[in-house]
Formats: C-alpha cells, sequence, structure tokens
C-alpha cells in the first residue's frame, strides 16, 4: 500500500545516494503494514554467523525482516541527524545525477533483495514490483541501469571509529552510517567502535546506538574502556593503542571467522556526510590507493576564518608540512596546491584529517603495520602514530597516499555549517533560470568561487582521471612530540628526517593489491 505512495524511482535513487534516503520515506509516511515480530524471528541469519570469541557471536544476532529494518530506518532519519541533517538538503539535480553515477558502482546490495519485493528493491524499483516493470519495461532506461546497479558486490568495509566525549556527535555518526552502510550494502559493512575514558555520557548514548544498529541489522562491535594516558610512558604509545583498539575486531574476525575486509575506514569524532564518505571510498578504490584522507577545518579566530587543521600529520610530496592557514596557502609544493585549488585529489607523503581510507592488506600481511609510536632507540622522530602509519605503509610498498579537498570536515557546528553553505536561489536574486551550473556549460557553477563553496559542487571531469603518482620525498619535516613537558602537542624541534630508500623506490608506488571497482 506504502509502494504507491513512494515518490518516483529517480528522486528516491537520488535520496539514497546523497542520504535523503530516510527523510524522504518518513515524509512520506511510508508504513509496510507488516508487525514487528520481535526477537523471536529466526528466518535470516546474520552474516556473522562465522562461530569464533563469545565478543563476536554476540554480533551473531537474527537479523530483522527487510520491512523491520525500514520501520527502524524512518525512526532513525528523524530521531538521530542533528548537525549532518541538512548536508544535501536540496542537491541541484545535476549534482545528484552526478552522484547517481558516479557511485552506482559502489551499491552493494545483493541481486536477491532485488527480486524479493524488499524495500530497497522497492525504493529503487520506484514503488512497484521489479520484475513487472523490468517485464513490462516500464521506466526506462533507468530502471534497467538500477537492475545492473544491483548485482552483487562482495567489497567489504571495515569501520574503525575512535570515540572520546562525544556525545554531540554520535547520533550524526550512526546516522550516516546507518545510511552509508544502506548503500554499501549491510552484508558488506562491519562496524567497530572503541570508546575510551569518557567523562560525558557517550557511554549510554552508545548502548542506545548499539541496540539501534543490531535492530537494523548493521554489525557492530562497541568496546569500551576506562583505561586512561597515565598507564602509558609516552603519549603516543597511548594514542596509538587506542586506534590498535580498534581494529582489534579486524584480525579477530580473520582469524575466528575468515573473514576478510577490502577496504577499512578510521573515522574520528567527525561529522560527514554519506557522500564525503562515498567519495573518500570511490576515490580510494579508483586510485588503488594505501591510505586516503579527507581535508579537515578548524576556526581560526586571528583570521576569522576556518583553515586547514590537521597539519601535525599531514606532508605533501616533498615531505614539507601543510600549513594550518587559507585555502591558498596550505600547500607549499606547486603542482598540489594547483590541483588542491580546484578540489582534485593531491599526492601527499602523509595525512590522517579525521576519516582515512586504507587498503587493509598491509594490515592483514607482512609487514602486519600497526599504529605504533616512534622507535626512539633507533633514533626515529617522535611523529604521531598517524605520520609513522604512512611511513610504515610507503616501506610496505603501498605508498599511494591521497588527500581528497572536495571531502572537507568538520569538527563542530560553527566551522560545518561555514564551509556547508547554503545554496542561494540566484533566481530569486538575479534572475538566473536554475540553480547551479549556466545551461551552455553545466559545470559552471556561479556559487563556487569560494573556497568552501556549496556541498554540492559539481564534478569535473578531471575528478575522474585515474592520478600519475611519483616516488617519495627522501626527507620528511617531522615535528616531534615526546610529552615530556606540558604541552599537549609536538615538543621537539622539528628536524628533516630520512626516509628509508624503500620509500622513494619505484616498488613503494606499484598496485598490489587491485581495489577497483
Ligand atoms: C582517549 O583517546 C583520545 C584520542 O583518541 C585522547 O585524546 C583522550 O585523551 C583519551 N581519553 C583519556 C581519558 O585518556
Ligand atoms: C622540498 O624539500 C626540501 C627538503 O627535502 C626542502 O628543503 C624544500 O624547502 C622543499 N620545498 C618546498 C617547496 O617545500
Ligand atoms: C527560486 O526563486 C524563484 C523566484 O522567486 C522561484 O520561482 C523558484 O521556485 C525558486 N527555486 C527554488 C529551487 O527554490
Amino acid at each position: 500500500m506504502a509502494g504507491r505512495k513512494m515518490p518516483s524511482a529517480g528522486s528516491l535513487l537520488v535520496g539514497i545516494l546523497v542520504g535523503l534516503l530516510v527523510a524522504t520515506l518518513v515524509r512520506r509516511g511510508g508504513s509496510d503494514g507488516e508487525n514487528w515480530q520481535g526477537s523471536g524471528a529466526r528466518n535470516l541469519r546474520s552474516h556473522a554467523a562465522l562461530g569464533g570469541s563469545s565478543r563476536l557471536q554476540r554480533s551473531q544476532i537474527t537479523l530483522p525482516s527487510l520491512s523491520q529494518r525500514l520501520r527502524i530506518l524512518q525512526l532513525m532519519g528523524t530521531l538521530s541527524p542533528h548537525h549532518t541533517k541538512e548536508c544535501t538538503r536540496s542537491p541541484q539535480s545535476i549534482y545528484a545525477e552526478q552522484v547517481h553515477d558516479r557511485y552506482a558502482p559502489l551499491v552493494g546490495h545483493k541481486r536477491s533483495w532485488a527480486t524479493s519485493g524488499s524495500f530497497l528493491a522497492r525504493m529503487l524499483g520506484g514503488g512497484k514490483d521489479v520484475n513487472q516493470l523490468n517485464a513490462n519495461g516500464v521506466g526506462g532506461s533507468q530502471n534497467s541501469r538500477i537492475k545492473r546497479d544491483l548485482a552483487a558486490q562482495n567489497h567489504k568495509y571495515f569501520f574503525a571509529i575512535n570515540l572520546y566525549n562525544s556525545f554531540d556527535v554520535i547520533p550524526d555518526i550512526f546516522a550516516t552510517l546507518f545510511r552509508t552502510a544502506a548503500v554499501l550494502g549491510y552484508h558488506n559493512v562491519f562496524v567497530s567502535i572503541y570508546e575510551n575514558g569518557s567523562s560525558d555520557q557517550t557511554k549510554s548514548l552508545l548502548k542506545i546506538f548499539d541496540a539501534l544498529a543490531r535492530a537494523v541489522g548493521l554489525r557492530i562491535d562497541i568496546r569500551t574502556s576506562m583505561r586512561t594516558r597515565g598507564a602509558f610512558n609516552h603519549r603516543i604509545e597511548y594514542l596509538a593503542e587506542v586506534r590498535n583498539a580498534a581494529m582489534v575486531p579486524l584480525h579477530e574476525l580473520r582469524d575466528n571467522g575468515n573473514e576478510v575486509f577490502d577496504s577499512i575506514v578510521f573515522m574520528n569524532d567527525i561529522l560527514p556526510c554519506v557522500d564525503d564518505l562515498l567519495e573518500l571510498i570511490w576515490q580510494s578504490r579508483k586510485q588503488n590507493a594505501g591510505i586516503t584522507c579527507a581535508a579537515d577545518y578548524m576556526y581560526h579566530d586571528d583570521i576569522g576564518a576556518p583553515v586547514f587543521y590537521d597539519n601535525w600529520v599531514a606532508r605533501d610530496i616533498n615531505g614539507t608540512a601543510l600549513e594550518n592557514a587559507p585555502f591558498e596557502q596550505v600547500f607549499h609544493h606547486t603542482e598540489s596546491n594547483h590541483r588542491f585549488q580546484r578540489h582534485l585529489p593531491v599526492q601527499v607523503q602523509s595525512c590522517w584529517n579525521g576519516i582515512a581510507v586504507l587498503d587493509p592488506a598491509p594490515f592483514y600481511a607482512p609487514p602486519n603495520v600497526k599504529f605504533r609510536m616512534a622507535r626512539l632507540p633507533d633514533g626515529e622522530c617522535s611523529a604521531s602514530e598517524c605520520s609513522l602509519i604512512c611511513n610504515d605503509y610507503w616501506n610496505a610498498g603501498y605508498g599511494r597516499i591521497i588527500m581528497v579537498p572536495r571531502v572537507k570536515l568538520a569538527y563542530d557546528k560553527k566551522v560545518y555549517d561555514i564551509i556547508h553553505p547554503d545554496r542561494r536561489n540566484l533566481t530569486a536574486i538575479r534572475g538566473y533560470k536554475r540553480l547551479g551550473g549556466l545551461p551552455d556549460d553545466p559545470h559552471t557553477d556561479p556559487q563556487d568561487r569560494s573556497w568552501y563553496g556549496p556541498h554540492d559542487r559539481l564534478f569535473t571531469k578531471e575528478e575522474e582521471e585515474e592520478m600519475t603518482f611519483r616516488t617519495g620525498p627522501e626527507s620528511v619535516w617531522c615535528w616531534g612530540w615526546d610529552g615530556a613537558g606540558d604541552l599537549d602537542g609536538p615538543d621537539v624541534d622539528p628536524i628533516w628526517e630520512k626516509m628509508q630508500p624503500k620509500s622513494y623506490s619505484p616498488e613503494a608506488i606499484t598496485i598490489k593489491h587491485d581495489r577497483g571497482m
């Protein structure tokens, strides 16, 4: 019954892909009319049914039916997002079309869903039975494209998240996770959260979302700890430990359940939109990158504007640090600066910036990298655990590290609002006939002059191209943090640190693990 009330296939697809899925459904008041079966339902088994440690067995839950999932998603859509709710409120239609085509290869629903009359199939099919649509040829090319998109995709994603006093951002993080998992396919996603010693209500909020995640069939493992930095000698040792703790289920699932992942998405307490995550994953797979990061911004009081934030870790391909500076002055490396200003992916020596997509291969296979502190006895500079893992990726032959400037991240609402400005209706102001691009060249965008620009900035051809990678720098600017004093950040004089010859040999940038789409 609800199916007939649903909006057209086109608008719903866009909805899924840019995160409007839930909001749209709720507005239409869709209800599938099936009863909630409670925990007695045993018809579907979790894909986690793999055997293993007791911790993992906790996630071997009976999956809810698809209609039950839909109901939870509807609830989540109105309850949870706070900051990121408006990410893609009214994307210009050309962007929505681009997003649909661009991320179609990432859609990971199983083929069986397309013919099962499931809610996703109904939405993708525009509220009618997909078989009937296909038989009648209703809907034309778009429906055949949708059908192709539903082909089984088995790329598996391991989300690792560290949270600490994150009460304010947890609802948004989960709303984004639910929606992103709906695109990638719930069966392809595993979420691991490690929370360390929060003093606010983070732990209780996590319990709520743990339950909700299980209710929608999202596999999740939340571990919390009261361990604090005090027990560790070195600050970086502690921070590395916290990150490794979020990675523990990756190894457990392989060792106990034989489940292997194809991409790791490592997140801090940050506010991404669904299309931010999809773009990082897309570029990571397109470029076969070892590490792919976003660009993060913090408010600079003196400048009165957001500036690039994570310059403790980020190094350009010459090994020079990026700057806490306005957009034009972030990169010293000329060619990188040029690409950065056009929002094109940039090869870097090192970066992290709030979210990083990693190729898991070096974690699984020798040299079995992990987050670590510097080997001080060997004279290694006491860099961030994130810089060190970038160096280790180079030495392991996974030195294809890129930063994706299109994906702009904020840690709070103030910066979030500045870097996701409202798209203004220029028809009302200047008589333009459309939002966004001009009719003769859809890629010109009168509102895309400032560096932050609108969130629905149109994709250019260059953003689809394979990048050319060069070998790493022989020396990298390193600013150490020994934590001896009271300084809450780097406290050692910076040096140019010599890299290992492996990292500047061509071997470091050849593709070893093809994660292409
Ligand atoms: C928890 O880890 C974060 C880094 O992820 C750190 O900043 C914070 O100080 C840690 N919390 C405690 C209580 O040590
Ligand atoms: C490139 O790296 C060298 C050190 O290897 C450094 O001296 C130089 O300043 C860097 N150039 C730029 C433009 O950052
Ligand atoms: C923009 O403003 C014009 C004129 O006021 C109005 O007709 C049009 O519907 C608006 N467009 C959007 C997308 O709000």
